[in-house]
């Protein structure tokens, strides 16, 4: 049985979350919007706790278990965001976590993961479906499994950054007509529809993924469910699913109005972008809806673009290279 969230679980996960989640800011950069020539409202969910929108997700759904559930533990299957925030938001919650994590993960998040007393084990992902080991474990132990994006909580937790969202861009001069969503697995943007619904009713959103890994993209254009089993390698690691969940299209199918993919070299100009012009640190799965907007791939006729630096968590030397780079003439 496919459990859909709506708006109101949305609503019920900002409630349970408020407190426990962060409030993040949103921006509006000079030098960006005179160089994309429209109004572009930046969510710097990087500032999130340990670094990307994941967390939402993971509070919202740690905090939905019974006390008997949580008492038992979880088990995560992620390559780096989801389970560094199920990690902490454990962590904080007093409720232990296993994460299943392929052995190409960024150190970074392995290193974050182990410090935020998570149990990790390694896996082969080219090798090995990690997320069928991590299921095997969590029903070997008796432990709730704690999916990145097929549930219906988890996918409304991330959908509580597009009611912050909407209200912070009235301050800013009015709601978005177009919010980009990175996406992979999809729990991210079925949860920002849900929410755009009732918060941002004239806004579109638009997914935007990694080049090759762009299955919701092509599940679209096709209307025949497509997956990313031969996609190629990618710097993208935060957004390389196998394939989409079912829970987040049947969202997607009916309310996702447009889908994007940029390249390897769209992403890491973006990220020495964000590096150099608006000294944001944010890793390549995370910056991808803004290479969309710098590629030139977002049709001029939206004036108001909401995009959301969603992960900043990258190996240090990996993003020295990159930005060592980049052009850090200008304002
Ligand atoms: C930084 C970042 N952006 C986007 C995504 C995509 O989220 P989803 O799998 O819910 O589409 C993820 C996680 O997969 C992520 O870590």
């Amino acid at each position: 049985v496919v459990v859909t969230p709506t708006v109101e679980s949305v609503h019920a996960a900002a409630a349970r979350t408020r407190g426990l989640v962060g409030e993040t800011p949103l921006i509006r950069f000079s030098a960006l919007e005179e160089r994309l020539g429209r109004e572009v409202l930046v969510k710097v969910e990087t500032l999130q706790h340990t670094g990307s929108f994941k967390f939402r997700g993971a509070m919202a759904k740690l905090t939905s278990l019974s006390p008997e559930v949580a008492a038992a533990g979880v088990v995560a299957y992620s390559t780096g965001n989801h389970g560094l925030a199920v990690a902490e938001a454990g962590r904080r919650l007093g409720i232990g976590v296993t994460v299943v994590v392929p052995d190409d993960a960024p150190e970074v998040k392995v290193k974050r993961m182990a410090a935020s007393g998570a149990a990790l084990v390694r896996c082969d992902r080219f090798k090995a479906d990690g997320e069928a080991i991590a299921l095997a474990l969590a029903d070997h132990r008796g432990q709730a499994f704690v999916h990145p994006f097929n549930d219906p909580v988890v996918i409304a937790g991330q959908g509580t950054l597009t009611l912050e969202l909407a209200r912070q861009a009235e301050a800013l001069g009015g709601p978005p007509d177009l919010v980009l969503v990175n996406s992979a697995g999809g729990g991210f943007v079925a949860g920002t529809i849900l929410a755009g619904r009732a918060a941002l009713p004239d806004a579109q959103i638009w997914s935007v993924e990694a080049e090759g890994w762009d299955a919701i993209r092509r599940t679209r254009e096709t209307g025949v469910p497509a997956d990313n089993l031969a996609a190629p390698r990618s710097i993208c690691d935060a957004i390389q699913a196998r394939r989409p969940g079912p829970v987040g299209q049947a969202i997607i199918a009916d309310g996702l109005h447009g889908a994007l993919a940029v390249s390897d070299d769209q992403a890491i100009d973006a990220l020495r972008y964000a590096f150099a012009r608006l000294r944001l640190v944010v890793e390549p799965g995370g910056v991808v809806g803004l290479a969309a907007l710098l590629a030139g791939k977002v049709p001029d006729r939206f004036k108001r673009v909401a995009v959301i630096l969603c992960g900043g968590n990258v190996d240090a030397e990996r993003y020295a290279g990159w930005v060592a780079e980049a052009d850090v003439s200008g304002e």
